[in-house]
């Protein structure tokens, strides 16, 4: 990996922060001076404040470049959740398999999608708001959507078509372990070069229900990798805009982690008969489906209390290098280009680099 060094060139920059608005309003507010940009309350400065030189509400270069990769980080997720959502919306089999583990999955999968919109278009927003660049990866849509019914043919960041999803989540947050202590956990499933989307149509009832589950334990690793992600990436923030960004959308990420591990457990046990075998989980004491809530662990100090965390958390195990790479490891971008990796890899780095002033 490239290591850039953000340290000694770290500095405040001159765009003072202000509000948690939506990108619009926020720049509509910008052009009325000396008018509270939002009703009182306890988030809110007005422009007089704002202006004020509160040196704790400066921005960084750290704090840019930790939204820049989370920019970058959402509109990979939009981008497949999108492929989820049209696949869900407008290809039946899919549907039918998904509805298998809740009759409510297309809602939550729509839900999700919409959710992670908006994370990528408030960030970007926000970003532009103190005169940043926004991030934009359309020139690496290079990648196609799947020719089954119901997706749209259009570019793609991601490719669900060959996926090793890492499942090892659903013991980590059962288990009294902690990766960040040293702890590692087997997967809860082996799921290994498949689909988590139907790439044809024709597929047999029990190659979409092995699609459908293969797409549920892969909401619940994507979704948990945010949880982390911008856990580990919150204790970087100065700005406390930027640290509100990160624990309140932090916060859906957890949200969303939660609902698809709970319906995760829902997978109908099968055996595709070519090595991808969804096994009866609550045949396992560290996979029972209805320990959904997080198992207190090991958090800070092995001495101290277990404690119900988010984890892992710390640098190496968590923060972006370590998203990046977990998402390359699992197929998510194959096709993608040289420059799609070294993009990625330098607002990773960079990102990583931020420190709290
Ligand atoms: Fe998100
Ligand atoms: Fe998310």
């Amino acid at each position: 990996m490239n290591s850039i060094d953000i340290d000694s060139k770290e500095q405040e920059s001159p765009h003072l922060m202000s509000s948690p608005l939506g990108r619009r309003s926020f720049v509509k507010g910008l052009g009325l001076a000396g008018v509270a940009l939002l009703p009182a309350g306890g988030l809110v400065l007005s422009a007089g404040e704002a202006l004020a030189g509160d040196r704790s509400r400066r921005i960084t270069q750290g704090d840019v470049a930790i939204l820049k990769f989370l920019a970058a980080a959402e509109l990979l997720e939009t981008d497949l959740w999108q492929q989820y959502l049209e696949l869900a919306a407008g290809n039946k089999p899919f549907r039918d398999a998904l509805e298998v583990l809740d009759e409510d999955m297309g809602e939550y999968i729509e839900g999700n999608t919409n959710d992670e919109i908006s994370h990528a278009a408030f960030i970007n927003g926000f970003l532009e708001s103190v005169g940043e660049q926004p991030v934009n990866l359309d020139a690496f849509r290079t990648l196609p959507s799947s020719p089954a019914h119901g997706a749209v043919q259009r570019g793609r960041l991601t490719n669900l078509g060959k996926l090793t999803v890492d499942t090892s989540w659903y013991r980590r947050y059962r288990s009294a372990g902690n990766p960040d202590f040293g702890d590692h956990f087997a997967q809860a499933v082996r799921i290994v070069d498949r689909p988590a989307i139907p790439l044809h149509d024709g597929n047999s009832s029990m190659q979409i229900q092995a699609i459908a589950n293969t797409a549920a334990f892969h909401f619940g690793t994507i979704e948990q990798g945010g949880s982390s992600l911008y856990a580990s990436l919150a204790v970087r923030a100065t700005n406390l805009d930027v640290l509100r960004i990160l624990l309140s959308i932090g916060g859906t990420e957890v949200f969303h982690f939660a609902i698809w591990d709970d319906l995760a457990g829902n997978a109908p046990p099968l055996n595709t008969g070519d090595g991808l075998v969804f096994p009866n989980l609550n045949a396992d004491p560290g996979t029972q489906t209805a320990k959904v809530m997080p198992r207190p662990c090991k958090f800070l100090n092995a001495n101290l209390p277990h404690c119900s965390v988010i984890r892992p958390i710390k640098p190496g195990n968590a923060g972006a290098v370590a998203a990046a790479s977990g998402l390359t490891r699992s197929g998510l971008f194959s096709g993608q280009s040289q420059q799609f990796f070294q993009t990625l890899n330098a607002l990773a780095v960079a990102a990583d680099s931020a420190h709290r002033r």
